[in-house]
C-alpha cells in the first residue's frame, strides 16, 4: 500500500477560526477526516502532520526519506518564504504535491510566488478541501517509488 505523509504548515490548526471568509466555516479536524476519508476510497495509506515550526516541517520532510512514497504539502505562510523546506523536499526527492485552500495567485503580491512551487510535481490552488482529494488522487496514482 502507498504511504503518503500529508503536511499542514502554520495557522492551519485554526481552521474554522481563521478568516472564514478566506479558509471556510470547517476546522482542522474536518481536514483532517475528509483527507482520511478520501484515503480511505484511494486505498492509500496516509499520515496526517501538522506544525506551526518550520524547522519541525523540515524534520518531518526528512523523516519521510524511506518511510514514505509521496508528500502532500500545504505549506501554508512558510510557501512564500522557506528556502529551507524547499532544500528538504528537493534532498528527499520524494513526489510531491503542493496545495492551497485559496487561489494564492489571485491574492496579495507576496503570496504570488512560491518556494515550494521550484520543486512540487504539481500545485493545486484554491479548491479548498477538495484541493486534499485531488492532490492524493494524483500522488496515488504514480508508479511505485
Ligand atoms: C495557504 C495560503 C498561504 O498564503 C497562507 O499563508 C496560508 C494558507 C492556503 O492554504 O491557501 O496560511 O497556504
Amino acid at each position: 500500500m502507498k504511504k503518503i505523509l500529508v503536511i499542514n504548515g502554520p495557522n492551519l490548526n485554526l481552521l474554522g477560526l481563521r478568516e472564514p471568509s478566506l479558509y471556510g466555516a470547517k476546522d482542522y479536524a474536518a481536514l483532517k477526516e475528509h483527507i482520511l476519508s478520501c484515503a480511505e476510497k484511494l486505498g492509500v495509506y496516509v499520515e496526517l502532520f501538522q506544525s506551526n515550526h518550520e524547522g519541525a516541517i523540515v524534520d518531518a520532510i526528512q523523516e519521510a526519506y524511506g518511510n514514505f512514497n509521496g508528500i502532500l504539502i500545504n505549506p501554508a505562510a512558510y510557501t512564500h518564504t522557506s528556502v529551507a523546506i524547499l532544500d528538504a523536499l528537493k534532498a528527499v526527492a520524494l513526489p510531491t504535491v503542493e496545495v492551497h485552500l485559496t487561489d494564492i495567485s489571485t491574492r496579495e503580491d507576496f503570496r504570488k510566488f512560491s518556494f515550494v512551487s521550484l520543486y512540487a510535481q504539481k500545485t493545486i490552488c484554491g479548491k479548498g478541501f477538495d484541493g486534499y482529494s485531488e492532490g492524493l488522487i494524483f500522488l496515488a496514482g504514480l508508479e511505485a517509488v
